[in-house]
């Protein structure tokens, strides 16, 4: 069925105490709740209640202490018929941990339990109105077998312990009252890595790291992530941590990245451990990233909840801004906003232009799994940003000072947010709550003119209709921009201008000559620029816009321009040679450049991915478009050859170190030896080989043996093997060896992933495996977008394999799919028919048949 925004109603019941006792065993758990239930005033009186479950059978009702025989099973649903005002119901269950492959509710990973609620998982653990407006106080007591689980915790406090025989128990409280998707326990032999934290009022925060024992020494960079995290949210958004203990679990088998159950975060362990030898920078970055998150949660999505899940961005988009503006604050803001920009490009562009297609407050859903989303996430960060920014800094936190006050212990809405930062901040944000409402990403038409002293800026906005909107209102669009002078190379200011119609004009004076327009610098709004603009103004910018972001987006610009040009077939000879030669200039200046960073450098240096040069065309060609990036790619290596290889060499000599000069020195490394392996594959072979052997770090010896891995040379297998037998056994590194072969460019690298496939390590039961396998390869086009059909083959037949195993991850391989309409006629068909074969599979899971009858649509 499909389940409506606007069907939103309260629920009949209030559940002030909830009470578990918990019987653990990995092979069988024995649930007993206690709910105190009471009518809620403010909603339709409601004669029977609906307890959700989902693969429940209830053992015993009892209803006031007297067992019950009026209800009845709806969907999986327990329908208990209730007289009074107020009742205490008592269920018991007992489920199978070790046989949860969907990871949903409690499972056994390891040798422990932990669990997963949100978003419907707890209704895998008992009966219980699972739902975010649902806030229950609860108590929960649990025992197992002390050899066994020797670690026993819950949300909350302990507030007691005791054993008896082989066994033991804990009894832990929280007092802050929540909804059921924020429930956590977890019981294992763990070892944790302790600390502390005083907040700003004083209160000293016990913190634990928990992980399995040998993983001890690597969980030095997650504490001290939370521990810059807690400061940071006192600093930039005024907010304290609540409780006197603060616990994190990492877990090997968990389907996303983390998870914010109160005072006890569940995190995958890809976002946890790190040490050099086995963590790359990028590993550490999302590390940082991914603590902050969670912890962030802690105010905007515990304290201040979701009223039901369309609301999800409220805590999801609104967490990621503040996840994003942390790690700015860490490290080097400019290149991080050029990295999320990235990610947003990558994955929520897609998304938005494509069958899936949906607002950042959906209106409708039939699974909310296939709604944790790039859209939800990263664009509903963007819309909240493009608020601050028109606010300002400092008025967007008085706005976020009244939504955390205002709505403190409620489930809210989407609406609360922005009316908070209306009344806080002083906006009218009337028509920008379209942002809200309306999918698909806009694209703003640019033309900049110029007579006698003037230059007029023309903007135009449509926001492209999308699967159920086909009529789009103009939506307040914020652009900062800035007009260069061309003979000075400066600017006089930088402006906000706020596109708001469905076109307007903006006047500039002052100007004796045309300036260059540098225009949404640092991404102000997260829309497409459509403009044409001669390469000369693009080369100015990429070499002296004070943004950098807009000179990183110049730079892309110069050559996503080209590439299209190119693989639309629109481009002589002559033009070809001449474009790439102005790209390698561009380049070579960049590699010169010494006022750069290292770090900046890089940004600027890469190409841009297929998926984004894909996205510029109606339909794409897949094989023309690696054919031209390759192309481009190698003689951009062969003219900067001496340039690249110079520096290699430069930023091989910097020791290994954390901070931003070594971070730089080892981005700038790999990314020389991706240039020189399109223009000579034996001398970056070499020169790869040898950064392999004498790496100290991950991040070097990744790098290295991806640019290997798409080569053909001797020096790959060996390279390869060595990798695997220095790691085995160390799962988070095995992934990366088997991303990179999946995601690599080696004419054979579909060849390459049927037989990794088959290798002993790789299994369908774990979630990182099969991204770092799977999803390496559909995110790689050369070998996904094989022309006969093979890789589309082989995604379709890993949906099926997975579906029944694991829906929510099977589901997520989908949209690759669903760009058919996108793609050349050719090549749509094979992708269609491959959708096709996967609708007409018998028993698909909800998540799976809603995703593919989307993409069929
Ligand atoms: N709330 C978590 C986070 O973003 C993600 C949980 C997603 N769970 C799910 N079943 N889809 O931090
Ligand atoms: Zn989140």
């Amino acid at each position: 069925p499909m389940i409506r925004r606007d069907d939103y109603r309260p629920f009949g019941w209030l559940v002030p105490e909830t009470k578990l006792d918990f019987e653990l065993g990995l092979e069988s758990t024995h649930v007993t709740a206690t709910l105190t239930v009471a009518r809620n005033a403010k909603a339709d009186p409601a004669p029977v209640i609906r307890l959700n479950g989902d693969g429940l059978e209830p053992e015993s009702v009892l209803v006031d202490g007297v067992p019950a025989t009026n209800w009845t099973m709806d969907e999986g649903d327990l329908m208990l018929p209730l007289t009074g005002e107020a009742h205490e119901i008592r269920i018991a269950t007992t489920i199978q941990p070790s046989t949860n492959s969907q990871l949903m509710g409690l499972y056994a990973s390891n040798g422990m339990l932990c669990t997963q609620c949100e978003a419907e998982g707890f209704r895998r653990i008992t009966f219980f109105p699972d739902r975010p407006d649902v806030l229950s106080t609860y108590t929960v007591r649990m025992s197992g077998p002390k050899a066994q689980f020797p670690v026993l915790l819950c949300n909350g406090n302990r507030i007691a312990v005791g054993e008896g025989g082989d066994s033991h128990w804990a009894e832990w409280h929280d007092p802050w009252p929540k909804p059921s998707y924020l429930f956590a326990l977890v019981a294992g032999d763990l070892v944790a890595r302790n600390d502390s934290f005083t907040t700003m009022s004083g209160r000293k925060v016990e913190l634990n790291v928990y992980v399995r024992e040998g993983d001890l020494d690597r969980t030095e960079h997650a504490m001290e992530s939370l521990k810059r995290s807690m400061k940071w949210d006192e600093e930039v958004f005024g907010r304290e941590y609540d409780l006197d203990l603060f616990n994190i679990v990492a877990v090997s088998d968990f389907n996303m990245g983390a998870m914010e159950n109160k005072g006890l975060n569940v995190f995958n362990t890809k976002f946890v451990l790190a040490d050099p030898e086995t963590a790359t920078d990028a590993d550490y970055d999302g590390i940082e990233g991914v603590i902050g998150h969670e912890y962030f949660h802690n105010w905007s999505g515990n304290r201040i909840t979701c009223r039901d899940w369309f609301q999800l961005s409220l805590k999801e988009g609104f967490t990621v801004l503040r996840d994003q503006l942390f790690s700015q604050d860490m490290g080097s803001a400019p290149v991080k906003r050029i990295e999320d920009v990235r990610i947003l490009r990558m994955a929520q562009f897609p998304e938005d232009s494509g069958p899936l297609a949906h607002p950042i407050r959906p209106d409708s859903y039939r699974e909310i799994n296939n709604f944790y989303t790039a859209t939800v996430y990263n664009k509903g960060a963007e819309v909240i940003r493009m608020m601050r920014t028109m606010a300002g800094e400092e008025r967007f936190r008085a706005g976020t000072d009244l939504y955390f006050d205002r709505h403190d212990g409620e489930a809210a809405t989407c609406e609360d947010f922005v009316e908070a930062i209306e009344d806080g901040a002083g906006l009218d944000l009337k028509q920008f709550r379209l942002w809200y409402s309306q999918a698909g990403t806009p694209k703003v038409s640019v033309s900049l003119e110029h007579e006698g002293n003037t230059a007029t800026l023309r903007l135009g906005q449509v926001v492209p209709s999308t699967p159920g909107q086909l009529d789009k209102q103009p939506m307040p669009i914020p652009l900062k921009l800035a007009l260069f002078d061309r003979a000075s190379g400066k600017h006089g200011g930088e402006q906000l201008v706020v596109l708001d119609k469905a076109a307007d004009t903006f006047t500039f004076d002052g100007f004796a000559e045309k300036p260059v327009l540098s225009i949404n610098r640092t991404f102000s709004a997260p829309v497409t620029i459509e403009r044409d603009v001669p390469r000369e103004d693009l080369v100015f910018l990429a070499a002296k816009d004070d943004d950098p972001f807009a000179r990183y987006e110049a730079m892309q610009e110069l050559m996503t321009g080209h590439l299209v040009a190119a693989v639309s077939g629109s481009l002589g000879d002559n033009d070809r040679a001449a474009a790439r030669a102005d790209i390698a200039r561009a380049l070579g200046a960049v590699i010169a450049d010494a006022t750069l960073d290292d770090l900046m450098r890089g940004e600027l240096l890469l190409m841009p991915g297929q998926t984004h040069i894909a996205e510029q065309m109606l339909v794409a060609d897949p094989g023309r478009i690696h054919a031209e990036r390759e192309a481009l790619k190698a003689a951009v290596g062969a003219v900067l050859a001496e340039d690249l290889v110079a520096m290699h060499a430069r930023a091989s000599t910097l020791p290994f170190t954390m901070d931003a000069a070594g971070k730089g020195a080892r981005k700038v490394k790999t990314i020389a030896l991706t240039y020189l392996a399109g223009a000579d594959p034996e001398r970056a072979s070499a020169l790869a080989a040898s950064q392999y052997d004498s790496a100290d770090n991950m991040t070097d010896r990744q790098g290295a043996l991806m640019v290997l891995a798409g080569l053909g040379t001797a020096e790959r297998t060996a390279r390869l093997i060595d990798f695997y037998n220095r790691y085995q056994g160390n799962a988070l590194v095995i992934d990366k060896w088997f991303a990179l072969q999946a995601s690599s460019l080696h004419p054979q690298a579909i060849e390459h992933v049927k037989a990794l496939a088959d290798h002993p390590d790789f299994t369908l039961r774990n979630p990182n495996r099969v991204r770092s396998l799977y999803m390496a390869f559909a995110g790689n086009p050369s070998a996904f977008h094989a022309a006969d059909g093979e890789g589309y083959r082989m995604v379709a037949d890993l949906i099926l394999a997975l579906d029944p195993i694991n829906p929510q991850t099977a589901a997520r391989f989908v949209p690759s799919l669903g760009r058919w309409r996108r793609i050349e006629p050719g090549r749509a068909a094979l992708m269609r028919s491959e959708l096709e074969r996967v609708a007409a599979a018998p028993h698909l899971s909800r998540d799976t048949f809603e995703q593919v009858t989307r993409s069929l649509d």
